[in-house]
């Protein structure tokens, strides 16, 4: 019988998931379709409920859900028990839900498939310390990746998120500014810089060393303010597309067994948004 997936979310309209899943079943030659549900916070039980009975054999969890979720799954796995949150559902044979999380793992897919991996890279600096910077830099130290420092317009936040780290240690904005130079990787999880939100950069990446992999998980627009003050100052940049295609292509495994083309997606995806 042909299975079906979805991604649940308010708002869904804008979400590229579905278009993401489905070119990716018609390239592999699997019979399945993935629609995107609205489902508003007060009807999530229902919602659960429903996809269950009409036999939904997964699902993908966005913005409000990823932290509601958790009370409904029946088996949480490491990733998304430490995020507390769930981006990835899979309803099991016996029809009991198992959640993760790909989000950080994807996140650490995106790098490697630029050619930045651990071994190349010595100090890490994380931007942000919310739900974003909290599931990149667990899945950044499981991949081998640190030590890891943290920098947050609230301190005490980063402070918080670094005590969970052997060697991790948290800096105020300004300490990472002038500190900059000796990052190798630096990663921007904040929502400063996105359409719609805030203008701007979270802190200044002028003065980072030559060849510097500089990530913002935000991908519309594609290149930030903080993307461009990085290319311009000799960076390596990369963009947050690499992350949500990685994050899709791990979820897809999950259900289908077939870890998916992310670089031909990564490049239509772009190119939809406006880039080459
Ligand atoms: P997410 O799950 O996307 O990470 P979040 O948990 O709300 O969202 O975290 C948002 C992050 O962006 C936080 O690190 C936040 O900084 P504070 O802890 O100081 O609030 C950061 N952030 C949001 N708006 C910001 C702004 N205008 N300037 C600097 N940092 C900002």
């Amino acid at each position: 019988m042909k299975k079906w997936y979805a991604v649940i979310g308010d708002p869904i309209e804008q979400s590229m998931s579905p278009a993401m899943h489905d070119e990716w079943f018609q390239e592999n030659g699997i019979d399945a379709s993935y629609l995107p549900i609205h489902v508003k916070a007060d009807h999530l039980e229902n919602a659960i409920e429903s996809l269950k009975r009409l036999g939904c054999s997964g699902w993908n969890v966005t913005v409000p859900h990823k932290s509601a979720i958790i009370p409904f799954i029946d088996k949480l796995d490491e990733s998304a028990r430490r995020m507390n949150a769930v981006n990835t559902v899979k309803v099991l044979e016996d029809g009991t839900l198992y959640g993760t999380n790909t989000d950080g793992r994807g996140f650490v897919r995106s790098l490697q498939e630029i050619g930045c991996v651990s071994g190349k890279i010595d100090e890490v600096l994380i931007i942000g310390a919310g739900g974003a910077a909290n599931g990149i830099s667990f899945a950044l130290e499981a991949a081998g990746f640190g030590p890891l420092s943290f920098t947050n317009r609230t301190v005490d936040k980063a402070q918080q998120l670094a005590a969970n780290f052997k060697d991790g240690a948290a800096l105020s904005l300004s300490d990472a500014e002038s500190s900059i130079s000796k990052f190798g990787l630096i990663v921007q999880t904040t929502s400063v810089g996105m359409n719609f939100a805030q203008s701007g950069m979270p802190m200044n990446p002028n003065g980072i060393a030559d060849g510097t992999v500089v990530s913002d998980i935000i991908y519309n627009p594609l290149e930030t303010e903080f993307l461009r003050t990085a290319r311009d100052s000799g960076g390596n940049i990369i963009n947050g597309i690499g992350m949500f295609v990685h994050q899709g292509a791990l979820a897809f495994e999950l259900w289908t067994g077939v870890y998916p083309d992310t670089k031909k997606m990564i490049t239509s995806i772009s190119t939809k948004l406006g880039g080459n």
